[in-house]
């Protein structure tokens, strides 16, 4: 194992309330509504929240180990109790996350994957959105962000096509009071942020899934300077 990752996996290990993965399900108590984000990177936003809402759960999902600790030091720093974070991939996790606990899924700024033939690799892919469906109780939230409008077009495909009902979309949202780290990053280039809110009826109420084609999805949308 590579040296930093070693000290990473250390750190983690030894604030084992917070590393999370299947050898360690997830036991949420019942009758606390919860949040859970795939991709968390630093986790600035989940730790924000559970610092703003101490009677809400967040469980945080985060293939990268050393954006996990990041993220576990900064929720301690915060004196929140109130988050769990899960290290891997979040198919591989999926088996200790418990089906239909969660009212809110969020998935912000989400690696675009550009390529078509990467399309399976996407947190939008619709196989995988349909996955985390089985996360959520019926009625249940969800908020997708993006600074890539062609991943944005294709999610508005995606998100639908996975059972879920769209509830609003918009290529410019307004900011929120909490912003992860890639979107204030964004907005200071000033980069539209693309938002789809939408909601899962349930697994029972959930339509069929569809095949939705891979697509190419790159983008560019750094403002360039204007000319003189
Ligand atoms: C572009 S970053 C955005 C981080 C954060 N949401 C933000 O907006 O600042 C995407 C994050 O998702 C994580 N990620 C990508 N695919 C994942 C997967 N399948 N399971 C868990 N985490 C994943 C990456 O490691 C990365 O930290």
């Amino acid at each position: 194992m590579p040296r930093k990752k070693a000290r990473y996996r250390a750190a983690l290990e030894v604030t084992t309330e917070w590393l999370r993965g299947p050898e360690r399900p997830l036991d949420l108590p019942e009758g606390v509504p919860a949040t859970i984000e795939v991709g968390i990177g630093s986790g600035h936003w989940l730790v924000a929240r559970a610092k703003a809402e101490p009677h809400r759960l967040f469980v945080g999902l985060e293939l990268k180990e050393e954006r996990a600790y990041q993220a576990t030091r900064d929720a301690i720093a915060a004196g929140v109790s109130n988050m769990r974070f899960m290290v891997g991939e979040a198919s591989r996790l999926d088996p200790c996350i418990p089906a239909a606990r969660f009212d809110e899924l969020a998935i912000l700024f989400p690696d675009p994957w550009p390529k078509k033939t990467d399309s399976k690799r996407r947190l939008a892919w619709a196989p995988r959105l349909r996955g985390f469906g089985r996360w959520l109780r019926p009625g249940a939230i969800g908020l997708f962000r993006t600074d890539n409008r062609r991943l944005w077009e294709y999610a508005l495909k995606t998100v639908p096509a996975a059972g879920y009902v769209i509830t609003s979309s918009t290529d410019d949202a307004p900011r929120g009071d909490v912003v992860t780290r890639y979107e204030s990053r964004f907005r200071a280039e000033g980069i539209p942020i693309h938002e789809i809110r939408f909601t899962w009826p349930g697994s029972d109420a959930a339509a069929p899934l569809v095949p939705v084609a891979d697509e190419d999805v790159r983008w560019s949308a750094r403002v360039l300077p204007t000319k003189p």
